[in-house]
């Protein structure tokens, strides 16, 4: 509407100087061409008085009447003459041309000398007419009368004269169109500036509206500051807990919905001697997504690997969870044996695994196992629509198993709000560019309004192998790119774990319990020296370079024989793969040589248990522990570290972290390794069951500060935050959009 009257403003005074230009022009024109017609007639009415005369003062013998009149005729066939006459000095007509008209006399023509003309009104419309003097033999005192018709004259004047004023409408509509055209992009300019500046995306490079729109873009700028504010002094004010998460949902989402997709699923359905029990997987990502989930009611999608998983769901396959507090809905998504082995076994955990973990564990990618990956991302995104109760659903996509999910998502859901978490590494681009599919996976990923991973290196990673394998627009200090039309937000979201009140936390079993507990499963005394290590049986986790370093520090640290143990807990996983089975071998043969290397009299110092534990047994180990040891080789993030922390609320115990996750990056008070090395990581477990109490207490403080403050609550109120803002973004631009369109 603005822009209509900017263009009104413009185009009223440009229409009234173009009518005041036609009014002067116009009839100047008029008088200009009936001059020159007059000055042409003249000089063809001389041109034929000449003629006449030359053609008869050649004839031979006496002029006569008779001969001059039928020269007169014969000059006479030029059609635009009217006719031609000769008067004599007393204004009698001696001779006239046929169609000389009647009525014109020669007393009207008066008397000239030379060549006059004068234009004469008659009944039948103007005539023009040229008067010469004879002079030839008798006649000479005689006057020759020329008359041409006018009446061409003022048709061609007329002509010329339409011509003007269409040359004018003319000039005035081509003006208007230009005018139109040059405001109309520069609306749609400013608007995606507009859209850019509520993007975030111009608050380091402003851009510059014009000068009417400043205000505007004034107000935008102070509205997005003055958010932007508030958002970050609400995220650090206070502690982030399940409910504050919740009022969050309420009040920045308005309890949209959210959709979270994920291939393990929180609660896994089994018989169990004739029962069917429920058990929670060792998942990282459940761990960390399942209060979120809690906390807002929402729908999650996940893969049924259960075997009596069908039997608990409902007929849309829905199942309420958690079963002894239901609040959200898992859905259950089934999977033939084919599509299972191909799409998670195979391009998931044989090809992406490997290429995301720099673990030295080649990639394996079948062409097969990629279109069953497909396959099934496009039946997760169909159960997204499926589930999807507006066009706009907040859809949190979890992990490397949906690389292709959140593209396939935007084509059939525009509007929705899609957050990707990648929970593991990003490698740098030469590693990643080794996938033959490594751009389907970038535009897949591109789908994502908001791309998140747990550090800024792998963000930096993820924006290199952009720039490198595809042509899309790269804002590196605003983290964002444009890819296809659409804007990506990429951005690291440090993952962490549910942070326990004191009412929780009081409700844990005493230290000495988990000491005691801890000391009798493994069968050493009660004053024995004990740390754990708590994976999934993982290559990556580093759990061979871990049993090095516990070998190497018996050796160096003999006082510690028979009495210290590394308990190892490892929790099955991914066992059908030969490289997860090829590697358990590895590991229990390692630990099988070292206990034989150092044991003595029944003591051992590793205890390799391979089994699953549940939260509360973990809990348990890590509050009776002397000291919990991390030595992923390449890890996202590792929770282990941050629940080991949470589970000390007596300040004991002391952490070993590899300098390789994500976590050490936020948890510097920990004892910091390079599990490739050997001694080093040796020492750092010897320390850690030597260290002071002070210093444990010292240590495990500044920790506990940290996770329990970037807790899960706050790393996924950062997700929806920004997600919360990108909407009302989006929304305030259609809306811009919209008003454009309607001018
Ligand atoms: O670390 C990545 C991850 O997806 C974790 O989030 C999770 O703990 C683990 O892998 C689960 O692996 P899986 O589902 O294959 O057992």
């Amino acid at each position: 509407m603005k822009s209509l009257r900017l263009q009104l403003r413009f185009l009223l005074p440009l229409a009234l100087l173009l009518v005041a230009a036609a009014y002067i022009t116009v009839p100047l024109m008029d008088r200009l061409t009936l001059r020159w017609f007059l000055r042409d007639l003249d000089i063809r009415a001389t041109f034929v008085a000449d003629t006449l005369r030359g053609n008869l003062s050649i004839l031979p013998g006496e002029l006569t009447l008779e001969t001059m009149q039928a020269e007169f005729n014969r000059a006479n066939r030029d059609e635009r003459l009217l006719g031609i006459a000769l008067c004599d000095s007393q204004n009698a007509m001696l001779l006239r041309t046929p169609s000389f008209p009647e009525g014109v006399e020669c007393s009207l023509v008066g008397n000239p000398a030379p060549t006059q003309s004068r234009v004469l009104p008659l009944r039948q419309g103007e005539i023009h007419v040229a008067v010469a003097p004879f002079n030839i033999g008798a006649f000479s005192d005689d006057r020759l009368v020329v008359l041409h018709d006018l009446s061409y004259v003022h048709r061609r004047t007329a002509d010329s004269r339409d011509y003007l004023i269409m040359f004018f409408v003319g000039l005035g509509l081509a003006i208007a169109l230009v005018t139109v055209l040059v405001a109309h992009i520069s609306w749609r300019g400013w608007v995606a500036g507009t859209r850019a500046l509520l993007r975030g995306e111009s608050l380091l490079k402003p851009f510059q509206p014009p000068p009417e729109m400043q205000g505007v873009a004034n107000e935008l700028r102070a509205m997005l500051r003055e958010m932007d504010e508030e958002r970050r002094i609400r995220l650090h004010a206070e502690a982030w807990s399940a409910e504050r998460l919740r009022n969050l949902l309420n009040t920045e989402l308005r309890g949209e919905q959210v959709i979270v997709v994920s291939n393990r699923e929180p609660y896994i359905h089994t018989h169990k001697d004739d029962k069917v029990v429920v058990s929670r997987p060792a998942s990282g990502l459940v761990t960390a997504i399942e209060p979120v989930m809690r906390a807002c009611s929402g729908t999650w999608i996940a893969h049924g690997s259960g075997d009596a998983d069908r039997e608990t769901v409902d007929r849309h396959d829905h199942v309420q969870v958690p079963p002894d507090d239901p609040s959200y809905t898992l859905r259950r998504i089934w999977l033939s044996e084919d599509e299972e082995q191909g799409y998670y076994y195979g391009f998931a955990n044989e090809g992406m695994w490997p290429l995301c973990h720099l673990a030295h564990t080649r990639p394996v990618f079948r062409l097969s196992d990629w279109e069953f990956y497909r396959k099934v991302n496009q039946r997760f995104a169909d159960a997204v629509v499926a589930e999807a109760r507006t066009e706009d659903p907040v859809v949190l996509i979890q992990d490397y198993h949906f690389a292709l999910l959140p593209a396939m998502l935007r084509e059939k859901l525009p509007n929705a709000t899609i957050i990707t978490f990648w929970h593991i590494p990003w490698p740098n681009p030469e590693s990643f560019g080794v996938c033959p599919w490594h751009q389907e996976i970038l535009r897949g990923m591109l789908g994502s309004s908001i791309l998140g991973f747990h550090t800024r290196f792998h963000c930096r990673n993820f924006l290199e192998s952009v720039d490198r394998f595809m042509e899309a627009r790269i804002r590196l200090e605003e983290s964002t790119i444009t890819f296809d039309g659409e804007l990506t937000q990429v951005k690291n979201y440090p993952i962490s774990i549910h942070w326990p009140d004191a009412e929780e936390a009081a409700s844990w079993p005493a230290i000495d319990t988990c000491r005691s507990a801890l000391r009798k499963r493994l069968g050493v005394p009660e004053d024995h020296l004990v740390a754990v290590g708590v994976d999934r049986f993982d290559y990556t986790k580093g759990i061979i370079e871990r049993f090095n370093a516990v070998d190497r520090l018996i050796s160096k640290y003999p006082e510690l024989r028979g009495r210290f143990t590394f308990a190892q807990f490892a929790a099955p996983t991914r066992s059908a793969l030969d490289e997860y089975q090829l590697f358990v071998h590895q590991a229990v043969a390692l630990a099988e040589r070292i206990n034989k290397r150092h044991g003595r009299d029944g003591w051992q110092p590793i205890q390799l248990i391979a089994e699953n534990q549940n939260a509360e047994e973990v809990n348990s180990h890590y509050r009776g522990a002397d000291a919990c040891v991390v030595t992923s080789l390449h890890d996202g993030m590792n929770l282990v570290a941050k629940e080991f922390v949470a589970a000390r609320d007596d300040l004991r115990g002391a952490l070993v972290l590899s300098e390789f996750t994500g976590a050490a990056r936020e948890l510097e008070a920990a004892l910091i390794v390079n599990p490739y090395d050997v001694e080093v990581t040796a020492d750092a477990i010897y320390k850690a069951l030597t260290m002071s109490r002070e210093e444990q207490a010292a240590r495990m403080r500044s920790l506990r500060a940290i996770v329990s403050e970037d807790n899960i609550y706050r790393w996924a109120a950062n997700m929806l935050l920004d997600a919360a803002r990108m909407r009302r973004t989006e929304r305030i631009s259609a809306r811009i959009v919209s008003s454009g369109e309607m001018r």
